[in-house]
């Protein structure tokens, strides 16, 4: 197992404090990664700087080979990384295997091809006797820092569009799930220039706040909880650094009297509760027409109650863990207090599962109002609230009355008024009949307290990017 941190091209032990890494299907610890040390995150940072000289001005098409190296090598070893991935997080296998290697692989890949097409006004005589042009350049040395959900694909989508742009980069894995990111460390020793990448193991504080409040360090890539958004923002102010923030949500699921409630039910039955429901954009809350209101809640709960939880290679598993018992604690304590309400009903789960490890079953909360806790706030995990509604004006109104807004879905047979609903949402992304994909052309980001960053597509590449104006007296 690769257990070392990456800094100016060398594989190194961490100086500090060990945080141990566990299986979060057994609880059992996998791993012990040392931290890295003040001395560390230094060097770290000095190393991206030292780098980025040469790094921003290599050409578009070799760093494009570079990341279509790491591409191919993470398709190479897609089974290891798929399997070390899911031993920590606890996800099944099959998930990390089929949805998530293949597009973690082809992010590279995309990013390859966007920095060799940067795009920008036309060079043109603006101002008679003079040509004005668009550069778009590289920010400086980036600090990245990723969550527990998809540890190595927010890696990936932190690291591809800030070196493809022609930025270095200290990336700090969270602290229960480093060692995916560390086995890419390993390889990005091998691949790219010493210092371009850089990856250092700890926790928020202190080697989170040491990185992203380094006097070097010109961006901040986060993605997290509000409260850290908040802290990261804070410690940019000094400094004024660029910030980059994807800090989460609580999707609102519009679903009208029209729908085909076959396809919705199998759709929120995945959507909600996919990777445990410990994702930003999960389908976690539903406002229904009162006249399909009691048949939907019905239908849900019928089918929730056959998803498989189950360790990460248990046959036919769709569902594994909480990444923590911290984590469980929180959801169980959400719902909880939804429980004691009094006006809602938990139509199946609301129990953590005893035994080891750190599950949750999935859980449908019935009768949620509007200023519910459980329908306000993020819960990440396995549990969906279902709210009847009057007429589409209260649909649109409960769906925004949120501080987050990242994503949104809108079903219904009626394809103008989906539209017209979508027009209206405040949310980064709206599905209509479906909810969830993502695919590395289209942004992914929102606004609100989900925060303002993109990530994915040329929007991703722009924000890693300073857009400058060249002006010639001719
Ligand atoms: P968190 O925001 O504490 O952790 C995310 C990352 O930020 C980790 O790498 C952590 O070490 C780092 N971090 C924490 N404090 C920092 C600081 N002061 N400076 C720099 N880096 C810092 O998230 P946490 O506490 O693990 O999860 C709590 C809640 O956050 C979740 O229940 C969920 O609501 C939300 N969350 C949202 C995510 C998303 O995908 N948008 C991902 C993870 C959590």
């Amino acid at each position: 197992m690769h257990d070392q941190l990456l800094i100016g091209g060398r594989l190194v032990s961490g100086d500090a404090e060990p945080d141990p890494v566990l299986d979060a299907a057994s609880g059992k610890q996998l791993a012990s990664i040392a931290s890295a040390s003040p001395a560390q995150v230094e060097a770290a940072v000095h190393a991206a700087d030292s780098a980025f000289q040469s790094w921003a001005r290599t050409a578009p098409k070799d760093r494009a080979a570079l990341l279509l190296r790491i591409a191919d090598h993470l398709e190479s070893q897609a089974h290891d990384y798929a399997r070390l991935e899911s031993q920590n997080t606890g996800k099944p296998l099959a998930a990390a295997l089929n949805d998530e290697l293949p597009s973690i692989a082809d992010v590279f890949r995309f990013f390859a091809g966007a920095c060799r097409t940067p795009s920008g006004l036309a060079t043109a005589e603006y101002l008679p006797g003079h040509t004005s042009m668009i550069r778009r350049d590289p920010v400086g040395v980036v600090a990245s820092i990723a969550p527990w959900n998809y540890p190595l694909m927010m890696g990936a989508w932190k690291i591809a569009p800030a070196i493809a742009a022609g930025n270095t980069l200290v990336l700090k894995p969270s602290e229960h799930t480093p060692l995916t990111t560390l086995k890419l460390a390993a390889a990005l020793a091998e691949i790219l220039p010493a210092g371009v990448v850089n990856v250092v193991c700890g926790r928020g504080e202190p080697v989170g706040r040491t990185l992203t409040t380094h006097p070097l360090v010109r961006m901040v890539s986060l993605t997290g909880s509000v409260a850290t958004g908040q802290k990261i923002l804070a410690g940019a102010a000094g400094t004024l650094k660029r910030t980059h923030l994807e800090l989460g949500g609580k999707a609102p699921v519009l679903v009208f009297d029209d729908v085909d409630v076959e396809a919705l039910v199998s759709g929120i039955r995945t959507f909600g509760f996919y990777n445990a429901g410990q994702d930003c954009t999960a389908a976690c809350r539903l406002y229904v027409g009162e006249r399909i209101y009691e048949r939907v809640v019905a239908e849900l709960t019928d089918a929730v109650r056959t998803i498989k939880v189950g360790a990460q290679e248990e046959s036919g598993v769709e569902m594994g863990p909480l990444i923590s018992a911290a984590q469980r604690e929180r959801v169980g304590a959400m719902v909880a207090r939804a429980a004691a309400s009094g006006h809602v009903e938990l139509t199946t789960g609301g129990k953590a599962r005893s035994g080891g490890g750190f599950f949750y079953e999935p859980t449908v909360v019935a009768g949620a109002r509007q200023q519910d806790e459980i329908v306000q706030q993020e819960v990440f995990g396995p549990v969906v609230s279902v709210t009847p509604f009057r007429d589409v004006a209260q649909a649109i109104g409960w769906a925004n009355d949120s501080e987050y807004g990242l994503a949104s879905s809108v079903w219904t047979r009626d394809i103008s008024r989906a539209l017209e609903v979508a027009a209206r949402l405040q949310y980064g992304v709206t599905w209509i009949n479906t909810h969830f994909a993502t695919v590395s052309e289209m942004p992914h980001g929102g606004f609100k307290r989900s925060g303002y960053g993109k990530d994915l597509s040329v929007y991703a590449f722009e924000d890693y990017t300073v857009t400058r104006h060249v002006m010639v007296k001719l």
